[in-house]
């Protein structure tokens, strides 16, 4: 392909037969590696792309100059770079689909600025969306918590999420959602009338047969420095790294976190213990994120016959229970064998932990949309 300054055409393979209807636009930019350019003089002009080549990137940044449609930017060309063994997820943003090396928001975006945004993680397995309303329903509530507008896609967004899973072909993993208040000049007022940023990817990743759901994981305890309102989902996610981090160093999986003497709940999940007939978990509060795996999995356990009991518990009566456990959106439930050095029970994932995951899988499957 030539490089330097000047116009240059590129012919994308796997677009020669396709005739792209649609309205002209300019789409921006495209950026494509140099390892996906192709190799072979250009042919044709179903599409022409222009622009100059950053070296300095080791990709080719083409401003889109003419018959282009979305078609293009969608399908055609994560397909492209696909074939050539290079990953290249469709993501939405704010209205339109496109490659995710052509997402860009705005330093001036309330999210990348005062972590002014919230989220969602919705599981997806065998292709299908797991626990969607509940994640839907807890995104209003973050929503409306903050004072924060809908976003004008909204409504559309079972589609989205379904049309991403299908773009990208996910089979199990998850659909990352993201809502801002948007971009507006700094400051610690909201802005009146800025257009809330909407932001949806998947990630693809095994989420049912994994290492951790055989052996258990590890956990520390820390204190809980998080702000008191974590009953919403906001992007402030900072402590909780750190929390990961300091269990990283510590030579486990995460860390349960603290408050007054008493858990609250995991970095990114909800913490459970059980004794005897009992399974004990903090009860909801502005101390906790109201885990929509932990809402079902209490539902499941009740018409399981086992008896549930919402009240907080201390360090001393988890390392004394029998099992412990955790639940959310991206792990399912997961057996707990170690907190603060001490196994739990006989240091090996206990029977409870299994039987509810295995319930929470086939139920959550059967529900599956
Ligand atoms: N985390 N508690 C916290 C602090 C969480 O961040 C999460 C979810 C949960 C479990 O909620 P749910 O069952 O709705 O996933 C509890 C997600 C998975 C994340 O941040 O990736």
């Amino acid at each position: 392909m030539p490089a330097g300054n000047g116009t240059e055409s590129l012919m994308i393979p796997a677009i020669r037969n396709l005739t792209i209807t649609g309205h002209a636009r300019t789409a921006g930019r495209i950026a494509i590696p140099d390892r996906a350019a192709p190799a072979t003089p250009p042919q044709g002009n179903i599409c022409t792309l222009s622009g100059p080549r950053r070296e300095s990137e080791k990709q080719s940044i083409y401003a889109v100059k003419d018959v282009v449609s979305e078609r293009l930017i969608k399908y055609i060309i994560p397909k492209t770079f696909a074939l050539k063994g290079i990953p290249v997820r469709t993501v939405f943003l704010n209205g339109q689909y496109m490659a995710e090396n052509e997402a860009r928001v705005s330093i001036f975006d309330r999210g990348f600025l005062m972590a002014d945004g919230v989220y969602e993680v919705t599981s997806v397995l065998d292709g299908k969306l797991l626990e969607y309303e509940g994640h839907t329903k807890r995104l209003v509530r973050s929503l409306n918590e903050l004072d924060m507008a809908r976003p004008k896609d909204f409504d559309a967004l079972l589609d989205i999420h379904r049309e991403l899973v299908r773009l990208n072909k996910v089979e199990q993993g998850s659909v990352y959602l993201q809502v801002t208040r948007g971009v507006a000049d700094r400051d610690f007022a909201y802005p009146k009338d800025a257009a809330p940023t909407l932001v949806l990817f998947t990630q693809s990743k095994p989420l049912l047969d994994t290492p951790a759901s055989r052996s258990g994981i590890k956990v520390i305890v820390i204190e809980d420095l998080r702000w008191g309102r974590r009953d919403i989902k906001t992007v402030q996610l900072l402590y909780p790294s750190m929390g990961k981090m300091m269990a990283k160093a510590a030579g486990c999986d995460d860390a349960w976190m603290v408050k007054d003497g008493f858990i609250t709940e995991g970095t990114s999940n909800n913490a459970y213990i059980a004794k005897g007939s009992k399974i004990i978990t903090r009860q909801l509060s502005n101390d906790i994120l109201h885990g929509i795996t932990r809402h079902s999995l209490l539902e499941y356990a009740r018409e399981a016959q086992m008896q549930v009991e919402e009240r907080p518990f201390t360090l001393q009566e988890a390392q004394a229970a029998d099992e412990a456990f955790i639940s959310s959106a991206s792990t399912f439930v997961l057996p707990v064998v170690e907190i603060d050095g001490v196994p739990i029970g006989d240091g090996i994932p206990g029977t409870t932990a299994k039987r509810l995951r295995d319930i929470y899988i086939v139920e959550s499957r059967k529900r599956a949309i």
